[in-house]
């Protein structure tokens, strides 16, 4: 019987634990032995790899987060700890690895991989969906839907109090999460950091909005954006007119429930991912295009700048949402 493991790598998401749920029915249906990895590559280094059954993973489909923890590892980055983990991998005969994460981690994994031959399949999970290559990030439509959730509750007391709302979303240096997030909540402004923009632009109309009795202003904007957000939030104030308030989402967007199509993907992405393993694909990405699943090297999605499907600009030219000018 062969052995395969899998770890959680970055920042953790909504998804992740249906698909350490999955992992070990899918290994078990395939003839391996699931193996869990603690605290990502921190736990391969410090031997913290344990073999897995169905009740380590029962009632977890639910839960946010990953029951395995996660961890960005320093250690992992250099070759002397690479090899303890290889000896570590050797002690329980485990010679497959599914990971869950980044194109950071996917890029030590690659190294790993060169250096010690332990074979992977990446799965893209983040919620910013920043990973070049793929459309789909495991994590990102839970994420959504509770900035979304947080939105429609904010639109309520901003109605009520005639005030301008700031909401600041996560997402590094990707507007993803925030140009969806504004076009499905009907904001009146967006900014990502992938579109410079000019407040002025926004002045006249604004103000002859509010003359036209407009009682409220929603601005997503993301944290990648050179301009904190109490900037925003005093443009709208001494500028347009309109007392105004931040909230910065945070954390609460890592966290919650998985969506049913999160946990959809997680299931997809496994399959994919063990499949490839057992059909002999040594370091490969699982990726989503289109619909469809495909693996891709690490050349093709490490190191690159993600660049936001246009179909999403193009579509907010047609909403009431302002993002570009
Ligand atoms: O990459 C996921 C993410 O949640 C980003 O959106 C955010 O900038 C960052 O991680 C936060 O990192 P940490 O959890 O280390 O504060």
């Amino acid at each position: 019987m062969s052995n395969i493991a899998i770890l959680c790598s970055g920042g953790d998401v909504s998804g992740m634990n249906p698909a350490l749920k999955h992992f070990v029915e899918y290994s078990i249906l395939k003839g391996l032995k699931p193996f869990l990895i603690y605290d990502g590559f921190e736990g391969l280094i410090d031997n913290n790899i344990v073999s897995a059954s169905y009740k380590d993973v029962s009632g977890i489909i639910s839960r946010g987060g990953t029951k395995i923890g996660s961890a960005r590892s320093e250690r992992f980055m250099q070759a002397s700890f690479r090899k303890t983990a290889k000896e570590n991998l050797d002690k329980h005969n485990i010679d497959k690895l599914v990971v869950l994460g980044g194109d950071g981690s996917f890029s030590g994994m690659e190294i790993f991989y060169e250096e010690h031959g332990i074979a992977f399949s990446g799965i893209p999970s983040t919620i910013d969906n920043d990973i070049v290559g793929t459309d789909y990030c495991l994590g990102v439509d839970t994420a959504l839907n509770i900035i979304r959730e947080a939105l429609d509750a904010i639109r309520d007391t901003a109605a009520s109090f005639k005030r301008a709302f700031i909401v600041e979303t996560m997402g590094r240096d990707c507007g993803y999460l925030a140009l969806v997030s504004g076009l499905t909540s009907g904001a009146e402004l967006c900014l990502i950091p992938e579109v410079p923009y000019d407040l002025s632009a926004y002045e006249e109309k604004f103000k002859e909005e509010l003359a036209n009795g407009r009682r409220y202003f929603l601005a997503v904007v993301s944290e990648g954006i050179t301009q904190p957000s109490d900037e925003i939030a005093k443009w709208f104030e001494k500028v347009i007119g309109v007392e105004s308030r931040v909230s910065v989402l945070g954390h609460i967007q890592r966290g919650g429930s998985p969506t049913s199509r999160d946990r959809l993907m997680a299931y997809r992405f496994v399959n994919f991912a063990i499949d490839g393993l057992l059909a002999g694909e040594k370091d490969k990405i699982c990726c989503f295009n289109d619909s469809r699943f495909n693996y891709k090297s690490i050349a093709d999605v490490a190191n690159k700048k993600y660049q936001i499907d246009p179909a999403l600009f193009e579509l907010a030219r047609f909403t009431s949402l302002n993002c570009i000018e």
